[in-house]
């Protein structure tokens, strides 16, 4: 086939779209209204797959080493240009700009400079002369490709002895060689000879731990310094070598304000944030075997994620932010110490996602201050709180305690990390608003999983967790109120076929106690229909009564008038034993034997219930109700309605040949999968089969979703 001209550009229209998105949903794109986004660059970091990660994310450049002085320029007359250029060559080529690292530094540094041939210090001037041609030299030869320069690089001392009685404070400065030589002054002649060699170039300071205290006022007050003197510094380098404990936002916030005083442009010249609080030459770079456990990873993306929250709020004076390196697995670093956005199989982190997928909408917004006590809390516990927006804020004591987190919060973070407070409290509000209802959560302290004292304890991921409730707006169907109250009453019933007593939870509804009732003027036995109600694969008999409010809800919901009273019966559906991933190892069958040969039997004989199919309902939440789906499917016979709550659906194949079921309620979250509850109804209904779909607006997989599917159900039984 011809192209025409239109169909061309059509094609090619496509062709360059497709390549574009390719590479569209990178860092760089991410941020390209905050800064730049840069990494460090090594000669082995040109695989295909590394240049790929390189093109998707990156619009800056450093060379780990092969622009530092020792690297070019190791004797008087010898350069080695090899590596350098070659990365330059490939930024060229691929329209990436470069900063430029480094041009004065104590280490890596070409310390032939500063000595005569015996290896005694030669005259400053000497020095000077030497330095003035390596820069103008270096400078001149990337000048197309590079736009900025650490002109000077970690001149200031990490400690300073104050000042005391009548003894002066000791020296800001590091004694390197090069201020034993020149003292400050090689600060200045350095910027003034890149500034010569290229005018246009930014030119830095660049130094680590910029963010402390003590360091960043010696940085500032060198820099100020200079720039009174007329020494040309247009911006400061922040480092950036940061764990997953320190610094805080509010100190590095602070030192970016300070700065901000002095010059017009700050980066994070090299960005990594490891798993431990090593430093320099403690720095384990091999902790090989080490496993990065979940929490320490929770900590490593919250880390991150604060960071670069700090950073976008401080986007008019920080214009490039530069990872120190690829991947964890040329991590200068180490591996083990699991720094960076991409692992060492150059897989993305939840880091990564964390400041990809940032929301600009929640940068700058504080929840509004009228927190209470959560209505779940333990007696006389004032934390943890919910405010009116439906954030929770949670305070933990923990005295010795390095890192606290909780493990509930906005999705894929693994929870909202708190800080401590100047009280010596552990503090943390989440991100943004919860889903409305009910959450699960408990505390890592220090990689130690515990409840929450302020929390009452509901049984859920096999364990008693903490309780939270977000107020929902209609709260009202479960709320306490002064209307007839059935009762939950724990049963024990023999099972022979697992050889156990077990136990259940019957709810009988308000009138129950009355032995007979008067129809057409006779007396006559008061008798129910029972639902069958399970719970998910964490929880137990207990879930369905305490946080789904079983009884409260039909209590309502009688009281009314908007549906027949009926007993409601709770087991525990032996789903505690299922390791996750092994769901297809299930016996399903235990289970269906224990409650239709067992559980069913005993409680025809021991309530006034009506013992047939029309009068008894199966329903189920999650893996209860996908116990619901086999049990009824296996068993048709037994139960006349049957409700899947986030729990699967039922499709017409599978009703084919067994007895239908007089009406199947599925239901899910809006934030589940609505569409395929839809589908299925619409499915049943077309093939002549009763159903009814129910979608919980704004929840997720949750016990609000489910308090509501029972609300809807409910009415819907043994009509
Ligand atoms: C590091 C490199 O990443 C290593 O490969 C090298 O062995 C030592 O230097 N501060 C700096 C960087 O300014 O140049 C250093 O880079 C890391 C600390």
């Amino acid at each position: 086939m011809k192209l025409n001209p239109t169909m061309k550009a059509v094609v090619f229209g496509l062709a360059l779209v497709a390549s574009q998105s390719t590479y569209a949903q990178g860092l760089k794109d991410a941020y390209k209204d905050y800064f730049k986004v840069g990494v460090a660059l090594n000669t082995r970091n040109f695989s295909e797959a590394e240049q790929k990660v390189i093109l998707e994310n990156y619009n800056s450049v450093t060379c780990e080493n092969d622009m530092k002085p020792g690297e070019l320029h190791p004797n008087e007359g010898e350069w080695r240009w090899e590596k350098a250029d070659s990365i330059a060559n490939w930024c060229r080529r691929n329209k990436i700009p470069m900063r430029g690292h480094c041009l004065v530094w104590h280490s890596q540094f070409a310390n032939w400079m500063l000595r005569d041939k015996k290896g005694n210090f030669v005259k400053k001037e000497v020095f000077y002369q030497r330095l003035r041609d390596h820069i103008h030299t270096v400078v001149n030869r990337y000048k197309d490709i590079v736009y900025c320069w650490d002109v000077v690089n970690e001149a200031m001392a990490d400690q300073q002895r104050p000042a005391w009685g009548n003894r002066p404070a000791g020296s800001p400065y590091r004694e390197s060689d090069l201020y034993k030589l020149c003292g400050d002054e090689f600060i200045a002649k350095a910027f003034e000879f890149a500034r010569e060699a290229d005018p246009n170039a930014l030119l830095f300071y660049n130094d680590y731990n910029a963010f402390d205290k003590g360091k960043s006022q010696r940085i500032f007050d060198m820099v100020k310094k200079m720039k009174d003197a007329g020494v040309p510094i247009d911006g400061i380098g922040m480092q950036g070598h940061l764990n997953i404990f320190n610094p805080s936002m509010e100190d590095f916030g602070n030192a970016i304000d300070k700065y901000a005083t002095l010059v017009k442009h700050i980066q994070i010249t090299e960005l990594d944030i490891r798993a431990n609080e090593e430093m320099g030459g403690q720095l384990n770079f091999s902790r090989q075997g080490v496993e990065i456990k979940p929490w320490v990873k929770a900590l490593h993306t919250d880390q991150y994620a604060q960071l670069f929250k700090c950073l976008r709020k401080h986007k008019d004076v920080v214009d490039v932010v530069t990872f120190w390196n690829l991947s964890d697995r040329d991590s200068w670093v180490g591996t083990s110490n699991y720094p960076l956005l991409f692992d060492k199989d150059l897989n993305k982190k939840e880091a990564y996602n964390a400041v990809l997928k940032f929301d600009p909408a929640l940068d700058n917004v504080s929840p509004i201050e009228d927190f209470k006590p959560s209505e779940l809390n333990q007696p006389g516990q004032e934390y943890p709180m919910v405010n009116s927006q439906g954030y929770a804020r949670f305070r933990v004591e923990a005295p010795q305690a390095k890192s606290v987190i909780v493990s509930l919060g906005l999705g894929g973070r693994g929870g909202t990390v708190l800080r401590k407070g100047k009280d010596g409290y552990w503090w943390g509000t989440t991100e943004g608003p919860m889903d409305e209802g009910f959450h699960y959560y408990h505390l890592t302290i220090d990689g130690g999983v515990v409840n929450d004292p302020g929390a009452k304890n509901y049984y859920g991921s096999v364990r008693w967790e903490s309780g939270i409730e977000i107020p929902a707006h209609d709260k009202d169907f479960y709320a306490l109120k002064n209307v007839p109250h059935g009762n939950v009453q724990k049963i024990i019933f023999h099972s022979p076929s697992t050889n156990t007593e077990r136990e259940a939870y019957v709810y009988t509804p308000a009138g129950y106690e009355n032995p007979t009732k008067k129809k057409g003027g006779k007396a006559v036995a008061n008798k129910y229909p029972v639902l069958y109600l399970q719970h998910g694969w964490g929880e137990d008999e207990t879930a369905w009564s305490n946080q789904g409010h079983a009884n409260l809800i039909l209590d309502n919901l009688i009281a009314e008038g908007k549906c027949e009273p009926f007993i409601i019966v709770m087991t525990y559906g032996m789903t505690n034993e299922l390791k996750f991933g092994h769901m297809n190892e299930f016996d399903w069958t235990a289970f269906q034997k224990v409650l239709m040969d067992e559980l069913v039997p005993y409680v025809d004989s021991h309530f006034r219930t009506i013992a047939d199919r029309d009068h008894r309902a199966m329903a189920g939440l999650s893996m209860g109700g996908m116990e619901t789906r086999m049990a009824t499917l296996a068993r048709p016979e037994v139960f006349g309605y049957w409700g899947l709550l986030s729990g699967g659906v039922y499709e017409p194949k599978d009703l084919q040949n067994i007895k239908a079921p007089k009406h199947m309620f599925l239901s899910c979250g809006s934030k589940e999968t609505p569409d395929r509850i839809k589908k299925a109804v619409d499915d049943l209904t077309a093939a002549g089969f009763k159903a009814t779909g129910y979608v919980s607006e704004g929840t997720a997989h949750e016990f609000l979703t489910w308090r509501r599917s029972l609300k809807e159900m409910a009415p819907l039984l043994f009509k």
